[in-house]
């Protein structure tokens, strides 16, 4: 997987530090709400929750959603289909989602106004990794990790057709890659 990535963007130690201060933050802004939902999407997810969640020092509701916008290849296609949906109530609730990237905006406008009609109390959005340069449409989370260019990048629960999940650090993948 290595020899694909043309140059790491967000090295391991960055992430680590990204999820300490997002951490601690959160853990500031939720003290006082009650018992607030870290709702994470899958899959992209996985690697960034799992750390993340370590440094929220709250009785946070660990829940997911599985939504999904690229079918494939390296662009968006506008088309959000909720695959499973989340499996508890979110009326009334203080609801996080985390996520790895906010591209278009698609997904979480998306998520957020489907929470938001069930009767959340609150929406907010943590990710890694925010790319404004890719907007169709105006959202604005509220934790953002870094900002990136407008590259197309993979690693640490980012794929191309399902692979580089796994990398521990985030890069751009060679256009040999998926010029074939
Ligand atoms: C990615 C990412 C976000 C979404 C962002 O998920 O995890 O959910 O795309 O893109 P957008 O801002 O253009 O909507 P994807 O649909 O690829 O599913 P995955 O998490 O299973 O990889």
């Amino acid at each position: 997987m290595k020899k694909d990535i043309k140059e790491v963007i967000v090295t391991e130690k960055q992430i680590k530090d990204l999820c300490v201060k997002l951490g601690k933050q959160i853990t500031l802004d939720y003290k006082d709400k009650e018992n607030p939902i870290l709702l994470g999407l899958l899959k992209g997810c996985i690697p960034f929750m799992s750390d993340l969640m370590k440094y929220i020092d709250l009785p946070v509701e660990v829940e997911f959603m599985d939504v999904k916008s690229y079918h494939g290849g390296i662009s968006s296609s506008g088309d959000i289909k909720i695959r499973m949906d989340i499996n508890t109530s979110v009326y009334n609730r203080d609801i996080i989602i985390c996520e790895d990237i906010v591209d278009t905006g698609k997904t979480l406008d998306t998520v957020v106004r489907l929470l938001r009609h069930r009767g959340a109390k609150s929406v907010e959005v943590v990710t890694l990794l925010d790319k404004p340069e890719g907007r169709l449409i105006p959202f604005t989370p509220k934790y953002i990790g870094i900002t990136i260019p407008k590259v197309f990048v993979v690693g640490y629960g980012l794929d191309y057709n399902e692979f580089y999940r796994n990398l521990p650090y985030v890069g751009i993948l060679k256009e040999s890659v998926y010029d074939k």
